[in-house]
């Protein structure tokens, strides 16, 4: 069986053969969306927020795979507004001892929310990752994580 890091190692690759040469964001968003979710049985919601171009302190849901996630979020709300607030990785254990924690699905136990930056270091969108399981995201998800939303917007306008 593959290991998590083995995992990343992996996803990683094919996501960056994926979006190879791809200008579109979306686009990439989706692809990402759909390879994690596919590499990770653990993976429960797996989609990004977008920084909404026309009101610059609010989330807008993107390409996502799972149940139904909300529409909008603002700065500073929920786990995903504070990790754009805060411009770096949030993980929680257990999202219901959370404050502000924004419950879309209640099956969400635990998540991991990761910020993507634009090529000229502007806040983009966030990578939101939810699972079932309490305490289900750590160190190793974070470094996976963040590599691959590093590279994300590489040669493409957002
Ligand atoms: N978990 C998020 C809300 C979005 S969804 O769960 C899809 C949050 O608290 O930011």
């Amino acid at each position: 069986m593959e290991t998590k890091a083995e995992i990343y190692s992996r996803v990683g690759k094919e996501i960056a053969a994926v979006i190879e040469g791809e200008s579109s964001a979306t686009a990439r968003y989706a692809s990402v969306a759909c390879l994690l979710n596919l590499a990770f049985e653990d993976f429960f919601w797996t989609g990004f927020y977008i920084v909404d171009p026309l009101k610059p302190n609010e989330l807008v849901v993107g390409p996502y795979q799972g149940t139904l996630g909300c529409l909008r979020i603002p700065f500073g709300r929920g786990v995903c507004g504070i990790t754009a607030q805060k411009r770096e990785t949030v993980i929680v254990d257990d999202v219901h001892a959370f404050p502000g924690h924004i419950a879309c699905d209640s099956q969400t136990n635990s998540e991991i929310v990761v910020p993507v930056f634009n090529e000229v270091g502007e806040l983009a969108a966030v990578l939101d990752v939810d699972s079932t399981k309490l305490k289900n995201f750590d160190i190793m998800d974070k470094a996976g994580l963040e590599a691959i939303c590093e590279n994300l917007l590489i040669g493409v306008k957002t």
